[in-house]
């Protein structure tokens, strides 16, 4: 597919070409080519102040890049505003997880839905909407369950871990029919056991629920086995990309990680 005179791979939903963002003399991202396959989990690793959340900052149009370009889902999304990229399906999630905290986790769910009896004009009429209501009911507990929080159902977000809250946060993404998601250090704080648990859930996540994701991560012995696809950042730029096999033996990132 051609649009706006670049040729489209259909096999990805995110690519970046020669994306760029300078601090004034600071070149957090430089020039950086990454592909995002669908269905795919492709991770993003690298040290601490590598650039990897300030990539998915100006991917995600929160920054505006210095130069370089995002493609999503076929469409060059350079230098959107992040709600119009948030609508086109490219979700983040945040290092500090920010769902609505006074909800309950369905609540939570719901309102990432949609409720119709909220719209003006359907509003009154009840049974407009008691049955879109029922099936939104049914639908959020299909995706708790996808990420692992049904049990949680009923408590108030601000309750639940570090962990969990990240997933209540995929579990709203999934509610607006994202496409891509990007997880910020999901498994950040959490201990290895439950890191485990919840890169599980995600993985189970990516054909039945047609989406993919980027994840961020720098704890690597936990996340490595779960990437389809691994692309390793320092200093703003990527210096080895490959399956998880080939990039954990790569002498450049074993000096990174093991100095
Ligand atoms: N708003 C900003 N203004 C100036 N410099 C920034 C800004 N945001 C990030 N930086 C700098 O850009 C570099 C990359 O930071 P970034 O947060 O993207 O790294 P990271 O790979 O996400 O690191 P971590 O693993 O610690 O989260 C760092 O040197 C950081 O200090
Ligand atoms: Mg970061």
């Amino acid at each position: 597919m051609s649009e706006e005179g670049f040729e489209w791979d259909d096999r990805y939903i995110l690519v970046t070409e020669n994306l760029t963002k300078a601090f004034g003399g600071l070149v957090a991202v430089n020039n950086v080519n990454i592909k995002v396959e669908k269905n795919k989990m492709t991770m993003l690793m690298g040290p601490n102040g590598a650039g990897k959340t300030t990539f998915v900052n100006v991917c995600t149009g929160v920054l505006k890049p210095t130069g370089g370009k995002v493609y999503f889902d076929g469409k060059d999304i350079t230098g959107w505003e992040p709600h119009k990229i948030y609508k086109a399906g490219f979700v983040r999630t945040f290092q500090v997880p920010e769902p609505f905290l006074g909800l309950t986790v369905l609540d939570n769910v719901l309102v990432a839905l949609g409720n119709a009896g909220e719209n003006p004009i359907k509003a009154p009429i009840k049974k407009l909407w008691i049955d879109e209501e029922r099936r939104n009911i049914e639908k959020a507990f299909e995706i708790l369950e996808a990420v692992g929080l049904s049990d949680y159902w009923d408590r108030v977000a601000s309750a639940l871990g570090a962990g969990q809250l990240k997933m209540l946060e995929v579990a709203r993404a999934l509610a607006t029919g994202a496409k891509l998601i990007a997880l910020d250090e999901p498994i950040g704080g959490t201990d290895p056991a439950y890191a485990d648990e919840i890169l599980s859930y995600v993985k189970g996540l990516l054909k039945k629920w047609d989406v993919s994701f980027l994840l961020i991560e720098h704890r690597i012995d936990i996340a490595l086995p779960y990437a389809d696809y691994v692309y390793v950042m320092d200093r703003g730029m990527v210096i080895a990309e490959g399956d998880p096999d080939e990039v954990a033996n790569n002498p450049k990132v074993i000096e990174i990680y093991i100095g």
